[in-house]
């Protein structure tokens, strides 16, 4: 694993823009998996600057999200569709259908989770997958457990990620409590991976990336199989 061990969450966006507008800039069709949280809105932020000020180009760059609350209405205000429209997609010239998330309104969400996986496995997997963590360990919303799941699938949310996820909500109750993700496999066969953290309630999830172990009781330990992660972090989340 690359560590690049920055001072905040400033930098830390400034370190994850680089990165990723470095690879459209070698690879201007690449495939590009995103994720939603708080993490990475700094991030896009940079991006769409990058793009205002004519040093990106989106046009050709397809995305796939890791994950979608399961059910939950597309107009929902905090379906991770609106949100990648709200703070990434709408700001830049990247074609709508070049855009994927899975689609939260599936009628069987099985199904979807086939074929969100089929369609990935179509284009060959990601080129690059973002990845923010959960406190918890998780990535995507592949949450601690004895076995994981390899492909898309839907989920069981934990309480910890309902309740760490609530401050985006009305209350607690109103937090979908299932979600449709990427799978652990969906997410190695990236050809890299960039994670972002920053803060110190990331610590312990962060810490348990430094020693030579994996746990699927902290799924992102598995990203120590991976070949070619790059791991940004601020000093709190690195140091607790
Ligand atoms: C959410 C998302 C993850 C995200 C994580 C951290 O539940 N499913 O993709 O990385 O939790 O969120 P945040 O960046 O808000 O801390």
């Amino acid at each position: 694993m690359n560590w690049i061990v920055v001072n905040d969450e400033k930098e830390m966006a400034k370190a994850g823009a680089d990165f990723l507008l470095s690879r459209i800039i070698n690879k201007p069709e690449l495939l590009l998996g995103l994720a939603t949280g708080s993490t990475p809105v700094g991030m896009y932020r940079l991006m769409i600057e990058a793009y205002r000020k004519g040093e990106a180009d989106f046009s050709r760059v397809r995305t796939y999200n890791l994950d979608e609350y399961y059910p939950i209405l597309k107009s929902d205000v905090n379906s991770y569709v609106r949100f990648m429209r709200k703070n990434l997609f709408d700001h830049i010239n990247i074609p709508r259908e070049n855009t994927h998330l899975p689609n939260g309104e599936a009628k069987d969400g099985e199904a979807e989770a086939k074929a969100y996986e089929a369609m990935i496995a179509e284009v060959g997997y990601m080129d690059v997958q973002l990845l923010g963590i959960g406190q918890n360990g998780h990535i995507g919303f592949n949450e601690p457990d004895d076995k994981l799941c390899v492909n898309t699938h839907v989920t069981a949310l934990t309480e910890n990620t309902v309740a760490a996820n609530a401050r985006f909500f009305d209350s607690p109750d109103c937090v979908p409590k299932h979600a449709l993700t990427m799978g652990i496999g969906t997410i190695m066969k990236a050809k890299e991976i960039l994670l972002l953290a920053n803060g110190k309630n990331k610590h312990a999830a962060i810490e348990a990336l430094k020693d030579d172990t994996v746990t699927t009781a902290i799924p992102a330990t598995l990203l120590k199989l991976h070949p070619n992660v790059t791991i940004v972090c601020d000093k709190a989340a690195f140091e607790g």
